[in-house]
């Protein structure tokens, strides 16, 4: 099976066999206005515009957010696991399915709409980069894998995806995406229960990069995922916050399907330690933060080591996640544990002042056992070698921005249950 070994998301690891679809929590009618206050002064902004979408989901016990997007001509509604970790978006597919965990009324139904191999937008997900097309004929078969060694097959089509921007107007785009027939999932994990993925990376064939094309909105997504579950996802410059926001470039050594930035170094209680040099990926379709195995075990240790002396013992029984603590009486929420622990952050040093902070609630979670668990995890383990992975839960209560015209990420504490206001 051809690999891309450069394809980064770790979205079915360690997921429940279930999914709840929650109601839509934010209407069209509060969408907001642009907001034009933008803290780069040198923004274009060539797109009044920006679209919106409310997120479903939560780091646990889900282990994945959601956007519900509409496709085709009546639409239909799909739920899409939000991976900023690789680029194409693809929907299961009835053509017919191998894999697929919908059921058939709810799969999506090619209609004569498949993209041609020799469309260029075929080039960044065909199944080898050294294939050549026969000829007109021939159709787009793309096939993606992530890191936890799931994997989707199929072929690209192109369908109207109607989408509500924040200036009021409704367009219908027609946009290309994968229909995937063939899915597999890896290990004892279960397959993930969404309807597909909705990648948000930066390579051409991404619904933002082909949005941004067709001059509908500048090349920026963000997301504020709310550590009480759900939250929003954006596409478009307009909802920038206006201050409080810090900003480290996009290094240019990043995969096209994914965003890498650094270096960085651990703090822990605002205290350098021995953890230096790290390059971390921003991945929303990874539930907890993988280190590697040497970042990994200085945390551990840090932790551990001040945990000494503390009314916390090691819960070896809890199989949530591989480091658990109990309590005199189990825990309720983090509320109950903060106090217990101390707050990491990521310096990047390239950059002067820009922190990503990780107080207690962005790397711990308190299990349906009343447990407190280590939500940063040893990447070495699942084989992500030398990659570090910044994952929801790290991302969590903050307005996360990826800036794709700027070549820049940026983040700001923020509200994730409310949509911005302008
Ligand atoms: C994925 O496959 C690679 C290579 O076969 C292996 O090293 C790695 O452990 C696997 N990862 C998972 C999460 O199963
Ligand atoms: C709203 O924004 C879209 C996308 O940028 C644009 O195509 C449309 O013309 C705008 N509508 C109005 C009324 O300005």
């Amino acid at each position: 099976m051809h690999v891309k070994s450069n394809q980064i998301a770790l979205t079915v690891l360690f997921f429940l066999a279930f999914s709840s679809l929650f109601p839509l929590s934010f209407s069209a009618a509060n969408q907001p206005r642009n907001s034009k206050k933008s803290t780069h002064p040198t923004s274009a902004n060539r797109f009044a515009s920006s679209i919106v979408f409310p997120v479903q989901g939560n780091v646990y016990p889900l282990g994945y957010y959601t956007v519900s997007l509409n496709i085709g001509y009546p639409p239909k509604l799909y739920d899409l696991d939000i991976d900023s970790g690789s680029d194409l978006t693809w929907v299961q597919c009835d053509a017919p399915c191998r894999g697929c965990t919908k059921p058939r009324d709810q799969l999506y139904k090619p209609n004569n709409n498949v993209v041609q191999c020799v469309d260029q937008l075929c080039a960044p997900v065909r199944l080898s980069t050294n294939h050549h097309c026969s000829g007109p004929d021939e159709q787009c078969d793309y096939e993606v894998e992530y890191a936890d060694n799931g994997s989707s097959l199929g072929v690209l089509v192109k369908d109207y995806i109607p989408l509500q921007f924040t200036n009021g107007s409704v367009l219908r785009p027609r946009i290309a995406f994968g229909c995937g027939y063939d899915q597999k999932f890896s290990g004892p994990t279960s397959p993930p229960s969404t309807a597909g993925v909705l990648g948000l990376g930066r390579g051409k064939a991404s619904i933002l990069s082909q949005l941004h094309s067709l001059g509908l909105t500048s090349n920026v997504v963000g997301h504020c995922l709310s550590g009480r579950g759900g939250g929003f996802l954006f596409f478009g410059d307009d909802l920038n916050p206006s201050s409080g926001n810090v900003w480290t470039p996009i290094l240019p050594s990043s995969s096209e399907k994914h965003y890498s930035l650094g270096p960085a170094e651990l703090l822990f209680n605002a205290k350098p330690t021995t953890v230096q040099g790290l390059e971390v990926i921003f991945d929303s379709g990874s539930s907890y933060t993988y280190f590697n195995s040497k970042a990994y075990q200085a945390i551990v240790d840090l932790v551990i080591n001040d945990l000494k002396g503390k009314k916390l013992t090691r819960a070896t029984e809890d199989p949530s996640l591989p480091i658990c603590w109990k309590g005199a009486k189990p825990f309720k929420s983090l509320r109950d544990v903060n106090s217990y622990f101390k707050p990491l952050a990521l310096s990047f040093t390239k950059t002067r002042n820009v922190l990503l902070q990780l107080p207690p609630e962005a790397y711990l979670i308190v299990t349906k056992h009343g447990n407190v668990c280590l939500g940063i995890l040893n990447g070495d383990e699942v084989g992500l070698e030398d990659l570090n992975i910044i994952g929801d839960i790290s991302l969590q209560d903050k307005m996360v921005i990826y800036d794709n015209e700027k070549q820049l990420i940026g983040w700001v504490s923020a509200n994730c249950d409310r949509l911005p206001k302008s």
